[in-house]
């Protein structure tokens, strides 16, 4: 037996908004970060973590040497579990007693992600187990049947919850099947519904109508009343009566928990970042218009690319979105101004227009600390620059500054246009055989102009670049993470 709802707490339904910042991007540990928002403060929570999958997520965020682990390599069901129910409390913790909670993971763990869920939210609060079909691999190479769905699970804080229900389009097979009849003078397509009523033992509905004694589904008066206004017909002389019900007006089928229809982001898909489990918008649009109204808050405590800010974003939602990745956090941002159309920008944002980022780990000690392929991004974005998009091999190039006007429209084509080359180090003392070998990048590529990023440069490292640029007129310039800070710091100012 299921258990009823848990009853509400006593604090109100829900803060204003104004007491809360929304469109901002959180950088940073969920756990921590959520600590830091009120009690029942959002009006939907959506999370995809990383699964529990032993898989090797590799090459994100267009990292070049670096390969970035996912960090879903948990030892142990165990150890996710562990890891996910204080991030799941404080989730519970901030929802709206009006709210509902979307958990999108897979096979690996779900049934253990059920049990916890159920143990923080109540099982009287479990809604829905939505199976979405995310791919239709045949799984030849298993001595199994494919696993070819994610679980979404859905629940609800209190009974008191949004929720729109939502409709597909009737099929072209089951119109062509059904709606078959045509009205002449108006050309709309129709099927006849039986007006028999379902229960039998309704006394008070049976009477006599056209020649036929039945129990209906309507009252005599209301009968009448549809057969005048030719809603209800008798199909021939002497034919039982029919209710005509029109196509035009049927809201279509009510989407049900096995979503088939919505498929997987593919890579010529306009929406794709290159980001392997990025999901695609209609499924996001779908959770954000079942269960929250416009200006609602959404919130995604590990929103990777941001789809569902950005699918919030466009249905007029407020949105939080929080990751621990600091690229993840960047390429969110840009999706977010160039799919979005929002800017981020402090002023706008405090006018309520535009987004902004918070708590990037940007000082000089957290910049020493982060991964290798973060800081590679973290400069080449400062710089205004491109990060490189290509997995392997990227020639002694981390990223590529673009003239203003010169950017090429296909950014996959990494040596196309007018550009300037960038090399990263996340290292003290950068000296002559690094500036050595990005010389010779640049005489590879024929460039006249490039940038080194690190954290300081030896005395011969800046004399190389004046003798290369003597010798061959091509001009490196040396910038250390101190110039760039202070520059962005000049910038705020
Ligand atoms: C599966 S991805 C989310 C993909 C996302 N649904 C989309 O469509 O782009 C999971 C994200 O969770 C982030 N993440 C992992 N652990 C986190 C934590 N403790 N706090 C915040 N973010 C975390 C990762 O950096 C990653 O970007």
């Amino acid at each position: 037996m299921t258990k009823p709802f848990p009853k509400p707490p006593s604090s109100p339904a829900g803060r204003p908004s104004a007491l809360l910042d929304t469109r901002v991007i959180y950088c940073g540990d969920n756990l921590e970060q959520l600590a830091k928002l009120p009690d029942h403060c959002v009006d939907l929570i959506y999370i995809d973590p990383p699964f529990n999958s032993n898989r090797n997520y590799e090459v994100f965020w267009g990292e070049t040497k670096e390969k970035r682990a996912f960090e879903d390599r948990h030892i142990s069901t165990q150890a996710y579990i562990d890891y996910m129910r204080p991030r799941c409390v404080q989730l519970h913790r901030v929802l709206k007693v009006t709210g509902s909670f979307y958990y999108h993971c897979d096979w690996h763990a779900d049934s253990y992600v059920r049990v916890m869920l159920d143990q923080i939210f109540g099982a009287g609060a479990f809604g829905t187990h939505i199976i979405w079909r995310r791919t239709n691999a045949k799984g030849l190479a298993f001595k199994s049947f494919p696993n070819n769905h994610d679980s979404i699970f859905y629940y609800r804080k209190g009974e008191d919850y949004t929720f729109n229900r939502l409709y597909l389009p009737h099929s072209e097979k089951l119109i062509e099947s059904h709606y078959k009849n045509v009205e002449p003078e108006t050309g709309r397509l129709y099927t006849l519904g039986d007006l028999l009523n379902p229960n039998p033992d309704r006394p008070n509905l049976k009477y006599e109508f056209l020649g036929f004694t039945k129990v209906w589904r309507w009252t005599k008066e209301r009968m009448l009343d549809e057969y005048k206004n030719g809603r209800v017909i008798q199909p021939s002389p002497g034919a039982m009566p029919r209710y005509k019900r029109y196509l035009d007006e049927q809201k279509g089928v009510p989407i049900d928990s096995i979503w088939t229809d919505i498929p997987p982001i593919n890579s010529q898909a306009k929406e794709d970042l290159g980001y392997p489990t990025q999901k695609p918008i209609a499924l996001l649009e779908r959770i954000i218009k079942a269960s929250s109204n416009p200006n609602d808050i959404v919130l995604d405590a590990f929103c990777g690319c941001g789809t569902a800010l950005v699918a919030a974003q466009q249905l007029g939602r407020q949105w939080i979105g929080i990751d621990i990745s600091p690229t993840a956090c960047r390429v969110m941002a840009k999706r977010m101004r160039d799919v979005g159309h929002i800017w981020e920008d402090e002023k706008a944002w405090r006018a309520g227009r535009g987004f902004v980022v918070r708590d990037l780990p940007w000082t000089i000690d957290k910049l020493r600390a982060i991964p290798p392929f973060e800081f590679e991004n973290w400069a080449v974005i400062a710089l205004g620059g491109v990060p490189n998009a290509v997995q392997v091999g990227d020639m002694g190039i981390d990223g590529k500054i673009y003239p203003v006007g010169t950017k090429p429209a296909d950014q996959n084509d990494m040596f196309a246009g007018d550009w300037y080359p960038i090399q990263v180090k996340q290292k003290d003392k950068v000296g002559r055989p690094d500036v050595d070998q990005f010389e010779a990048v640049m005489a590879r590529e024929d460039r006249q102009r490039g940038f080194f990023v690190s954290f300081d440069y030896t005395s011969d490292a800046a004399s190389e670049c004046e003798s290369f640029r003597k010798k061959t007129g091509r001009i490196i310039k040396l910038i250390t993470v101190k110039d760039i800070l202070e520059e962005q710091l000049a910038q705020k100012m």
